[in-house]
């Protein structure tokens, strides 16, 4: 029997997992595996979810903007998802459809791989946002060894909130205009906002205050190059860029279901570059 797995969101075209796992699926040679992407209004999600295993699917990724209900509809979690209360990655267990959330490993992941003397626990992560991603991030940074996380958030019942309901051991909240006094003594800057994105504003908060060691990265990655890696580079700051964290994080879904832990190449990352119409640097 062939073993489906597919992307559920609404609207989907965009989504670039297809062209990730079918690459490892046609990599690894398992000839039985096929990865298709669903388009599901949220009216019909909770159908969706009850008909996934009858329609023949061995599991699913979730994306925008079904993360938080697809955690709400299923009955188990892992503990990463429970935490975040939104689920990226289905899988079919012995006892049913098991949530889990994969984007804080997919963050982390990333880091280790481009900078790999970089290591969290050497100071204060600094986080511009605080929505969902935001949310996995700060999990991830903490459960990695961050000693504090700032938050820097235009609407700071946001970050308040983030900081609560992930019960952040450590965790300072600033506003905008108060962010040159987040960065002091930073170990690493991140910008979890679509600020930046092609034909959005920039990320304009001044860097000066920030050591000039600390790691910078961005969750944005059209363009790779986004005007606040520019900035931090251009001031000596090593930076990397978001697209590894979209590859890393389907590492985990596709071990899971098909029982190989598939690596993250120069190959698959200029094969997704050329569909974004950029070319590998
Ligand atoms: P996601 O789930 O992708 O993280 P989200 O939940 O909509 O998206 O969160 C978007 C984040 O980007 C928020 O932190 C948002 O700030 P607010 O909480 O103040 O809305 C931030 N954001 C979006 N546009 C912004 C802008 N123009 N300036 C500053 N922050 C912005």
């Amino acid at each position: 029997m062939i073993r489906k797995v597919c992307v559920i969101g609404w609207p989907i075209a965009h989504s670039r997992s297809p062209l990730i796992h079918n690459y490892w699926i046609k990599t690894y040679g398992i000839d039985d595996a096929v990865y298709e992407r669903m388009a599901v209004p949220p009216g019909d999600l909770t159908l969706t979810l009850r008909s996934l295993n009858d329609w023949g699917f061995i599991g699913a990724n979730v994306t925008v903007p079904h993360k938080e209900a697809v955690f709400a509809s299923l009955m188990r979690h892992d503990a990463v998802a429970a935490r975040l209360k939104a689920v990226n990655t289905i899988v079919t267990t012995p006892s049913g459809l098991e949530g889990r959330n994969t984007d804080g490993y997919g963050f982390i992941a990333n880091l280790h791989d481009r900078a790999p003397d970089w290591q969290a626990k050497d100071g204060p992560a600094v986080m511009i946002g605080a929505g969902g991603a935001a949310r996995a991030i700060a999990a991830a940074l903490e459960s990695d060894g961050a000693p504090e996380i700032r938050i820097v958030n235009r609407t700071r019942t946001r970050a308040v909130a983030l900081a609560a309901d992930l019960d952040l051991a450590s965790c300072r909240i600033y506003d905008w205009e108060n962010a040159p006094r987040a960065l002091e003594g930073a170990n690493l800057l991140v910008n979890t906002t679509t600020l930046g994105m092609k034909g959005e504003k920039n990320v304009d908060i001044p860097l000066d205050a920030l050591p000039k060691a600390a790691l910078v990265t961005d969750i944005v990655y059209t363009p790779l190059e986004t005007g606040l890696l520019k900035a931090a580079a251009a001031r000596g700051n090593p930076v990397v860029d978001g697209l590894g964290m979209l590859l890393h994080q389907a590492v985990p879904g596709f071990e899971a279901w098909f029982g190989t832990r598939p690596e993250v190449t120069p190959e698959l990352r200029a094969l997704v570059l050329a569909d974004m119409g950029v070319s590998a640097n």
